[in-house]
């Protein structure tokens, strides 16, 4: 009782502080002129990036294809007035963090996007058990580049002028598959721990530095990745984005939407004895299978 009291308190305080006390676009730009978001062109990245511009930010997008790099710049810069630059990486190869530095040069970089450290990979496309993923040795290989590489790559790269200029935030969004074991994603999950643990370590390390260092941890958001259309659990790239930067400053880790809190409450409850049985993870694979498809 005592402890689901404390649950609750929290949730309430979850509640009053983002709903109504939110976070002000005036901490946003005291930071700096400029965010970064690595993902950046399509579902949770891209709303990062038309949301910070919205709020009065120069954005540098990050992604991988050059026509979506044009397209989204040019969305953003017409509806926003804000400067774009795009600089087109592929985060599965390694050599790639010179020619990123060498295009951050001269920016104030107050705010690194995802990211927003954004950028991610699921192994495609359906839920499966480890040795059933396609392309096992590519897979792990991209994924740990993607998911984690990054991550620690872009820190190092922007961290040391946040730290000169004693502030800056950098968002890192990790998910919570990472709360729990988790089957069937259990490559993703565990590279989404490394997350939460590198961005929390990090935070630790460097918040008393004026620099703020927040892991988000999404539950499902509709996008090409999760496949998923929006509804009660399942929220739109653009409500996640805007919940998630009202608890920005609201600890070192959260789940970014009151209804995400919840489930991960809910989720936490649930015996692993039901959940890691082959009968319910068989079902579990065909439920998301026949969802993405219907
Ligand atoms: N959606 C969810 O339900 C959910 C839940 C929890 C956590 N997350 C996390 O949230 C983040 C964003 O997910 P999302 O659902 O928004 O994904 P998404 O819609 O698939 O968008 C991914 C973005 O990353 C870019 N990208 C992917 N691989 C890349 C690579 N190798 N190099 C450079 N850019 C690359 C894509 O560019 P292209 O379009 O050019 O490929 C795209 O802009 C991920 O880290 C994911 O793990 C998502």
């Amino acid at each position: 009782m005592f402890f689901f009291s404390l649950k609750v308190v929290k949730c309430l305080k979850y509640f009053v502080l983002t709903k109504w006390l939110g976070v002000p676009n005036s901490f946003f730009n005291s930071l700096g002129e400029w965010a970064v978001i690595t993902g950046a062109t399509d579902g949770i990245g891209k709303a990062y990036a038309h949301e910070f511009a919205k709020r009065g930010l120069n954005i540098v997008l990050i992604s991988r294809t050059k026509e979506k790099l044009i397209k989204v710049a040019h969305e953003i810069g017409q509806a926003t007035g804000r400067k774009v630059k795009t600089v087109q990486v592929n985060f599965t190869e390694r050599d790639i963090y010179e020619h990123i530095k060498e295009n951050l040069r001269g920016l104030e970089i107050g705010v690194l996007g995802k990211c927003v450290n954004n950028v991610g990979m699921l192994q495609t496309p359906d839920p499966c058990r480890f040795l059933e993923m396609t392309e096992v040795d590519k897979t792990i290989n991209d994924m740990i580049a993607v998911n984690m590489v990054s991550v620690a790559k872009m820190t190092q790269l922007v961290l040391p002028r946040m730290k000169e200029r004693q502030k800056g935030l950098i968002l890192n969004i990790s998910s919570g598959v990472a709360n729990a074991p988790c089957p069937l994603y259990c490559l993703y999950a565990s590279t989404k721990v490394f997350m939460e643990r590198f961005s929390r370590g990090c935070q630790a390390e460097y918040g008393s530095k004026g620099i703020i260092i927040k892991c988000s941890m999404p539950y499902s958001v509709a996008s090409q990745m999760s496949r998923v259309k929006p509804g009660i659990i399942a929220k739109s790239a653009e409500d996640y984005v805007r919940s998630s930067l009202d608890c920005v400053l609201l600890g070192d880790r959260c789940h970014g939407s009151l209804a995400h809190e919840i489930l991960a409450y809910v989720y936490g409850k649930i015996p692993h004895w039901i959940t890691y049985t082959d009968a319910f993870l068989d079902k579990m694979a065909d439920h998301v299978q026949n969802c993405a498809r219907s």
